[in-house]
């Protein structure tokens, strides 16, 4: 599908009673976005989980309450980042989105990526990689690395919730948080990226 050309008040009037994908059907909230519509960082995950489709903001289970520690640990803050998911509402028991779902929710995440033009987009786990721009993503070979993906700089990492089943995945995660970081500053300060 076509990116919608949205500004953000027609985008959330079409996201409110979406039913384009069968996840609309056990959805207590849709999960948009949470952050800085203006940052220059943004992020993207998989989709709600049980806590997000409570409270209706992503990121705010346990996987959440982690991301946010390490983001305060590399100097970033969770406000003055744009972060959201590839679907808008929660896959039952967490479950991967199936393609179809995730494709018919990706115009909202061009339409969110079109509105916020952040420099640097990080790609949370496989999910959110494959559906960016890169379907045969793998991510323990090329976490990190960075790419360009149309007019934006993409780097992948790993899931949050990753980290917390295999905790010796943190520190390349926090690696990966600098690099996006860094990569900012050096776009903001006129370098020339070359990969
Ligand atoms: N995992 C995700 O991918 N997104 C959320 O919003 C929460 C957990
Ligand atoms: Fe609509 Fe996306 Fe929710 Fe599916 S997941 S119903 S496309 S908002």
């Amino acid at each position: 599908m076509a990116t919608l050309r949205f500004d953000w008040d027609t985008l959330y009037n079409e996201l409110r009673d979406c039913t384009k994908c069968r996840l609309c059907e056990k959805r207590t909230n849709i999960v948009v976005a949470d952050g800085d519509p203006h940052a220059e960082i943004m992020f993207i995950g998989e989709g709600p989980g049980r806590e997000e489709d409570e409270q209706g903001v992503p990121f705010v289970g346990a996987a959440g309450l982690l991301f946010n520690y390490l983001l305060e640990e590399v100097g970033l803050e969770r406000k003055s980042i744009y972060i959201c998911n590839i679907v808008k509402c929660r896959p039952p028991q967490n479950r991967d989105p199936f393609p179809d779902e995730a494709e018919a929710c990706l115009p909202y995440l061009r339409a969110q990526i079109a509105l916020v033009r952040p420099k640097v987009i990080v790609c949370l786990g496989r999910i959110a990689a494959r559906y960016v721009y890169d379907r045969d993503i793998q991510i323990s070979r090329q976490r990190g690395q960075i790419k360009k993906a149309g007019i934006f700089y993409v780097i992948p990492t790993y899931h949050p919730a990753a980290l917390l089943r295999r905790q010796e995945f943190t520190n390349d995660f926090v690696y990966d948080l600098c690099t996006a970081k860094k990569l900012v500053d050096r776009i903001r300060s006129g370098e020339e990226i070359v990969l």
